[in-house]
């Protein structure tokens, strides 16, 4: 990383450099305080602040020429301001009647209390080191802000993989947890935490059974402690029975009975149980083909649908898989109307560049939250891409992933161009509109072009094992996660439709029908529903391989051209050296990418690239 240390990042907040001091105890308190500062600074616009409760969590703006009111009391007034701020900063005068499109905005922070972060690109965890928390108050006021700028209000601090000691988050770290949930407050954001659902045996019970009353009894006095403690504490976030995490399947119990128990202890506090939906078969054997991992969390909550306590939450990521490069969405946003849901996305680059690849996201939002069937969730999550990198994001690209999210999960569907318009001007004011033009479209470009250059069609996991950058198309062919391609001289993919694993079939009819017929099926996730040779023709009139190349040599000169514009735009000092350094790193990855598949299609198929470029034999 470069010299600069956080303090001299404030990310997209370069039109408020200064750090958070004195008796801020309520966003009201900060609301006043940024904006004395804002109109000291920037005398020619003035931004008024009206306390005006009939907004609730949202906010008003209304301008007059460059002179910004907002309407509004609490977080929402504090909303408000920052919101003010990034329209002035991009000249924007547009009028604005914000309500929350989701009461609960979280962020999940795979944090580990040794100091590492699970799937983390951007250095250590800012507030766990040797076991036990370590923090510069300053940055977490400072995350604070950030988050309550993006009118986030929940922050999960702890990996939902619980490793020791963060079983005793509730116990001997319960003061420290509270202490670090009062930075927070100010800036509108409760803590939560990932629990392990065995914590009463970590404690000394003999059993975590769900049903057993002294269990439930153990969890309602754990609860009645964190509430003393932290008041408005949000609630746990529960991995259980998934990727060899303790659950209520080991006493014969269902997940809703599970969930429920703990939900009623929580519920007096007015606290959730946001129950994860990512459970699957991780001990598959590859050679059995009657099971598809895809297909598993549909099958598991399904049958439960309107079982789950009011103030459970199941949350869901995206995409049946594993926030894989494509997937459609999962089926369970259509087949859970009588649960409480929320949707999980993953800011944290794990199957897209690891924050060395640029890949913004506006578009995979956009593009999710329109294919979910409207109200179907309530609440959405975002799994962390911060850490104590003094840029917070490791690329300063990645930024845009955490804003963008950040309102989306405020404002609803937020339009690609516009939010990061919204996030350019505001990080790089002093761009030119030449070199911002081309960082906009580098930008929005560049999830088409990671997509070209690594996983072809829908297919997936083509990754290295277990770190997930780079490419080996059989890293997990014979592994036990589920995750197949089935590639051999005939063709690839695995049929999903009802003549095959059946998967289709958990979606409703519209789209069943969509997946099922080939003609329908959307080029892009072609791969994800069906089986084809590799001389089927596809909608853009190429065969499958010939496609196949054209994609990935498409990626590799589409990278070339990134790095050959971002190499033209004059980046502040801060920024420059490590956008530069990434983007070779990144132009490396994508030639291994685009050779490692080219010569792997080639090697099946024996069919060469129609237009003689070079594939090695
Ligand atoms: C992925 C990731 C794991 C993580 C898991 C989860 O599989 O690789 O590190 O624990 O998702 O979401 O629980």
């Amino acid at each position: 990383m470069s010299k600069n240390t956080w303090r001299d990042y404030p990310l997209w907040l370069k039109a408020l450099p200064w750090e958070l001091t004195g008796d801020l105890r309520t966003p009201e308190d900060v609301a006043e305080y940024e904006c004395s500062r804002y109109m000291s600074m920037h005398p020619s616009s003035a931004i008024t602040l009206i306390h005006d409760d009939t907004h609730g969590e949202g906010y008003t703006l209304h301008w007059e020429e460059r002179n910004c009111t907002v309407h509004g009391s609490g977080a929402g007034l504090l909303y408000g301001f920052y919101d003010a701020v990034f329209h002035a900063r991009v000249n924007s005068r547009e009028e604005v009647d914000a309500k929350p499109r989701y009461a609960l905005r979280m962020i999940n922070c795979w944090d580990n209390m040794d100091g590492s972060i699970e799937r983390g690109y951007a250095g250590r965890s800012m507030w766990f080191e040797g076991s036990r928390f370590v923090y510069d108050p300053d940055r977490i006021r400072q995350l604070g802000r950030l988050l309550a700028s993006v009118h986030i209000n929940v922050l999960c601090i702890n990996n939902v993989n619980v490793q020791d000691p963060a079983g005793h988050l509730l116990d001997t770290f319960l003061p420290d947890l509270a202490g670090f949930a009062d930075i927070l407050r100010p800036f509108g954001v409760r803590v939560m935490i990932s629990i392990d659902f065995a914590m009463p045996i970590l404690e000394g019970m003999t059993t975590a059974d769900p049903l057993d009353p002294a269990v439930e009894a153990w969890w309602g006095v754990k609860a009645d402690k964190i509430y003393e403690a932290i008041p408005d504490f949000a609630g746990f976030l529960v991995k259980a029975d998934s990727e060899h995490r303790p659950g209520p399947n080991a006493y014969g119990r269902n997940h809703a009975e599970g969930a429920n128990m703990l939900a009623k202890a929580l519920a007096p506090h007015g606290g959730v149980v946001v129950w994860r939906a990512f459970v699957y078969n991780c001990k598959q054997d590859w050679r059995d083909q009657s099971v598809d991992r895809p297909k598993a969390a549909y099958d598991l909550y399904h049958p439960m649908d309107g079982q789950f306590a009011e103030n459970v939450i199941l949350q869901i990521k995206n995409g049946p898989f594993d926030f894989q490069v494509r997937e459609p969405v999962s089926p369970l946003f259509y087949g859970m109307p009588h649960t409480r849901l929320a949707l999980e996305f993953q800011l944290t680059q794990e199957y897209t560049g690891h924050q060395v690849d640029i890949y913004a996201m506006p578009p995979l939002f956009e593009e999710v939250m329109q294919a979910i069937p409207e109200n179907a969730i309530s609440a959405i999550a975002g799994v962390s891409n911060l850490g104590r990198d003094s840029n917070w994001t490791g690329h300063p690209f990645a930024a845009l992933n955490l804003f963008a999210y950040g309102r989306t999960a405020f404002h609803g569907t937020q339009d690609s161009k516009a939010v990061t318009d919204l996030w350019l001007g505001n990080t790089y004011p002093d761009l030119s509109s030449r070199d911002r033009k081309i960082l906009h479209s580098v930008l929005l470009h560049s999830r088409i072009a990671y997509e070209r250059y690594t996983a072809p069609l829908g297919l997936c996991w083509m990754v290295n094992p277990h770190g997930h950058y780079g490419c080996s198309p059989y890293g997990y062919e014979f592994d036990v996660w589920g995750t197949y391609n089935r590639a051999d001289r005939f063709g690839v993919g695995i049929d999903r439709t009802s003549s095959g694993t059946g998967y289709t079939l958990q979606y409703p009819e519209h789209l069943q029908y969509v997946y099922e017929n080939r003609d329908l099926c959307p080029d892009n996730l072609v791969l994800f529903f069906h089986r084809l040779p590799y001389d089927a023709v596809l909608h853009d009139g190429n065969t499958l391989i010939q496609r196949i190349y054209e994609d990935h040599f498409q990626g590799l000169a589409d990278v070339e051209e990134m790095k050959r514009l971002l190499d033209t735009v004059q980046f502040p000092e801060e920024d420059a050296e490590e956008v530069h350094q990434r983007m070779e790193m990144q132009l490396h990855n994508a030639r291994e990418w685009c050779d490692i598949i080219n010569t792997f299609f080639y090697r099946f198929s024996g069919i060469p690239d129609q237009k003689g470029r070079v594939i090695y034999p």
